[in-house]
């Protein structure tokens, strides 16, 4: 039986400056219960980061960014580097956001490059993938995610499986209060894991997570968890109240 820690991810977006940032922090480190069975994971903005690991020093909430470039130092202007990002302890960082790839032009072989600086820095990789609603409805769901990581994980070795970790987030499930069913994840993080099963062989496919995200918040997530291959949430506007966030990682633990 594959034995997999669930994941609760908190994607704070654009959202929050270093006041509402720290604020928040010290309420999710009062509000968010500790479990072995859930890891917990908080992404602010990159101007947030450190003051948010500051606040929660101490506590078992872990800290992410939302981006990283692939280059060590120099002259890239805007951009953040794995080693920045160590910095201030962040132990996770997400790539190919759907707002990244729509809006930033973010390529799949940019998200492989990524993936490799931060899998090389130490840094686990939380790589999101998923469809828009014009791929759902031609019924080219499934083809498309599994294209989508075929390419971002080419090449990529995973020695520890448990630090790299996939979001599936349908599109236009994504802050639009449309969620998918647990039925409509099921079906494409089944087909995430059949795909990661042939590329990297069943032990390692069996301890890589697949998160789901788009709408999920404490009344659905319950749903989600049930279905053997949802290990966990990326979560977007939930995460921006202490009491959803930390009512999702309780539902997550029980
Ligand atoms: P949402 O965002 O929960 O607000 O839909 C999820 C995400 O984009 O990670």
């Amino acid at each position: 039986m594959p034995n997999r820690t669930r994941m609760i991810a908190g994607n704070w977006k654009m959202n929050n400056d270093v006041p509402a940032a720290k604020k928040l922090a010290e309420e999710l480190v009062a509000a968010v219960p500790t479990s072995d069975a859930v890891e917990v994971v908080v992404c602010p903005p990159t101007i947030d980061l450190a003051c948010t690991s500051h606040k929660l020093a101490g506590s078992a909430i872990k800290l992410g960014g939302q981006n990283v470039y692939w280059e060590e130092k120099g002259a890239y202007t805007g951009e953040t580097s794995t080693g920045m990002l160590k910095s201030v302890n962040a132990e996770y960082c997400i790539i190919g956001h759907s707002e990244r790839r729509d809006y930033f032009h973010e390529t799949d072989e940019d998200v492989n490059k990524k993936a490799r600086a931060l899998m090389a820095a130490g840094i686990t990789p939380i790589s999101c993938c998923g469809e828009s609603l014009e791929v759902r409805e031609a019924g080219k769901h499934v083809e498309f995610v599994v294209d989508q990581i075929k390419k971002d994980t080419e090449g990529l070795e995973i020695t520890d499986p448990s630090k790299y970790v996939i979001a599936y987030e349908p599109i236009w499930a994504i802050g639009t209060g449309k969620t998918a069913t647990a039925d409509d994840a099921q079906e494409v993080c089944g087909a995430i894991r059949k795909t990661l099963v042939e590329i990297f062989g069943q032990e390692t496919a069996d301890g890589i997570r697949v998160l789901y995200g788009g709408s999920a918040k404490p009344e659905n997530i319950a749903g989600f968890l049930e279905k053997e291959d949802v290990d966990g949430a990326l979560v977007g506007g939930a995460s921006l109240v202490a009491e959803s966030f930390a009512a999702m990682v309780e539902k997550a633990a029980e």
